[in-house]
Parts: C-alpha cells; structure tokens; sequence
C-alpha cells in the first residue's frame, strides 16, 4: 500500500464540512465571502493511512469504551525517541481530549484559585483564556523583539516576575506560537535553572515540536532528569498530521506526585476514556505518516520561502518575522503607519482575510498579523496578492 496524498498544491474544497475555518465566517463577525487563513489546521488532505485506519474501524460499527495499549504507545514512544531523541516511559503518559484541555487541568492542578500563573506575551491566546476563566491571574515575561527579527526572552525580567507574583506555574509554547522561536538548549536550560530555583512547575506545550524549519527542537524534559521532574509535556499528532477534530492529545508526566494531581482534575472533570477514532488516527498517523510528513514539511517549508521573497518583493513596508518553527507566519505591518484598528479593517474588509490579528495574542502583538501558510500555494499566493493590493490602493 502506497501513501496516496502527497498533492498539497491540490486546492480542496472545505465548504460546507462543517469546517471552523470556512464554515463560520458570519457567524464570527467576518464578510461571508473572506479567504481564511487564520486558526492552525491545514487545507491538506491528512495521510492515506490515517484515513485507511479510521474507515477500516468504522466498518466494525460498534463503537463502545475503548482503550489502547502496547501498540498505541509503542507508536507514540518510536516517534519521540526517531523525531526527538526522547525516551518516554509509558507510565508517564496521560492521554486528553487536546492540548489546551490539558493547559486548564494544569492550571487547576498546580495552582489555587487567586495564583498568578506566567506566560510569554505574545502567545496562543488559550493561554490567557484558560488561566483567566480558572480565576487565577496572568503575568506575562514578555518577549524582546530586537533589531534581527528575532524574539528573545528578558531572563531577568523572568526571574523578577516568578519572585514578585509568587508564581507556581508556567506555560512554555516551544515552538512558539505566534513567534515561531525554536527555543535554543542554551535558553531552555535557564528557562528551567530559573524555575528550579523558585519551585515552578513548566507545562511544555510541544504541540508544534514537528515543524522545525531552522535549528533543532529540544524536548524540555529530556534535557535534564531534574527538568523532567517540574515538567508537564504537552504533545498531539493533531498539528502534525491535521486531524485536530480527532481531540487526541499525549501528555507526558515523569513525576509521580504532578501526575497524580494532573490525573486528579481529569477524574475531577469526568474525563475518562477517549474516542477510538482519533486514537486509531493517532496510532496510524505515528506508524505510518513518515512518508506524508515528510513530503508536508518539504511543502510548508516551501511555501514559507515563497512567502518571505513575495513580501520581499512586493510588501515594502511588510516585514517577516525570522520564523524557526510552527506553520505560521509573524508579519510585523507597523511600518505602515496603520493603527491596529486601521491594519484589522484593512485585512478583513479591504483585502478580504480573514487571519488572526496580532491584537488577540496580547497587546504586544498589535500591528502584527498571523499567517497560517499550511495550504496550497496558490491559496497563499492569493491571501499576499489581496495584501499588496489593499496596501497599494
Ligand atoms: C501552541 C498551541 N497549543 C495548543 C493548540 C491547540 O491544541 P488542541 O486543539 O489540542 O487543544 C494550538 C493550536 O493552534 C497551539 O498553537
């Protein structure tokens, strides 16, 4: 059997499957007819496999409990060790229904209500939203953008922040979504003496640790044994392979005593065993994506040169933020002498977008909008031509 979808120039039709990004412009304030390149899932078709894997189990048509076991692990655990030379004990894995799902529990496990918890604006706004709606407090260690591109973090300012809010917890995204920072050893290494030193528990979200277009992805809890103890590894074929509706995430938890309160608030929260679908999908997409994956990356790799020499060339006052990982493209629009205001109407009712606007990231994040460029190119090539043309016009 051969993988049989590698056409990612291939434009598919979404409409009317129900579809968050196509399906609900109206609904969510946006002109019916927007080309939407906003919320992270990819207008590919996913694997040959993973769809192979679903129908076959379909065909059972009894869809009662389920569980995995060996298989489905030994899958995970062969694609941590092959993609990110990290060995995972199964004991350590608590399986969820997605990733930000597991962000809430974190915030409900590790902190009381009233805590601070710290983030590092501008960041995926589930981040705020799930530390907010759980009654605690954000405090953001903002990133320094500096004169290269490049996103840095203010380790003074993090260490100050942890002192001064007494904080317990903190949400690294690593890759960095909207940044797209690959965190280098040398910062993950102080991110983690700094929150050993002050007792903070480091929920990892690695969601995107398979898109790395420069560099290297360092698992935070496999640098150090010490690390792995204060860490909570968020994971999930779900970015990797498209098949974020599967609701499958893999959260990988060394220490005894933080899986027990994670695992405390998933029995809290009536959580349970998962859906047979997206863990077949999972299974599937971890035995045998490799070829996809490959042939995706290569793709979205692509299409983030073809961005950079488009905006290059015909977006004079448009920068490209330096991107190192994720599918998401950072543009930085301030040159225009547009207000933030101004840059959403311009996006939206001008060239007809629909993207995320930087302002929803923190506000930091004003004057930037976020790209996502996992589509077919000629759908991106489109999304910068309504760019140039709203900017010249
Ligand atoms: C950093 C990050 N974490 C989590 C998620 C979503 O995870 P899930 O759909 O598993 O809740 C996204 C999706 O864009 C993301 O970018």
């Amino acid at each position: 059997m051969a993988e049989r979808n590698l056409d990612f120039d291939k434009v598919i039709n979404r409409k009317n499957t129900d579809c968050l990004k196509y399906d609900f412009a109206v609904k969510r304030g946006m002109p019916a007819d927007v080309l939407p390149l906003w919320v992270a899932d990819m207008d590919f078709k996913t694997s040959s496999y993973i769809e192979d894997a679903v129908i076959e189990r379909t065909k059972h048509g009894i869809f009662g409990y389920s569980e995995v076991g060996e298989d489905y692990f030994n899958a995970v655990k062969n694609w941590m060790k092959k993609h990110h030379n990290w060995d995972v004990d199964e004991k350590w894995l608590v399986k969820t229904p997605g990733v930000v799902f597991a962000l809430a529990m974190s915030v409900k496990a590790y902190t009381e209500p009233g805590d601070s918890v710290l983030i590092q604006l501008p960041v995926y706004y589930p981040f705020s939203e799930v530390i907010r709606d759980n009654g605690r407090k954000v405090v953001s260690n903002d990133l320094v953008l500096s004169e290269d591109g490049r996103y840095h973090i203010d380790f003074d300012d993090f260490e100050k922040k942890i002192v001064e809010n007494n904080i317990k917890l903190f949400f690294l995204c690593n890759p960095h979504n909207p940044v797209g920072r690959v965190w280098t050893l040398e910062e993950l290494k102080r991110i983690g003496n700094i929150c050993l030193e002050h007792g903070v528990t480091v929920v990892s979200d690695e969601i995107h640790n398979d898109f790395i277009l420069k560099g290297e992805h360092h698992v935070f809890a496999g640098i150090d044994e010490r690390f792995a103890d204060i860490s909570v590894t968020c994971t999930s074929a779900s970015k990797t392979f498209n098949i974020a509706s599967m609701m499958i995430s893999n959260i990988f938890i060394p220490s005894e005593a933080l899986r027990r309160k994670f695992r405390r608030q998933l029995d809290a929260a009536g959580v349970s065993q998962l859906g047979i679908l997206g863990l077949e999908a999972t299974r599937a997409a971890y035995e045998h994506g490799e070829e996809w994956y490959q042939a995706m990356l290569s793709y979205v790799k692509a299409n983030v040169e073809f961005a950079r020499e488009y905006i290059r060339d015909n977006l004079k006052n448009v920068k490209l933020m330096d991107i190192e990982g994720t599918y998401l493209i950072w543009l930085d629009f301030r040159e225009t002498g547009l207000t933030a205001k101004e840059l959403d109407d311009l996006i939206i009712n001008k060239a007809k977008l629909w993207l995320d606007s930087g302002r929803i990231f923190g506000k930091v994040g004003e004057g930037f909008q976020r790209i996502n460029v996992a589509c077919p190119r000629t759908t991106l090539k489109e999304a910068l031509d309504r760019i140039k043309i709203s900017l010249e016009g």
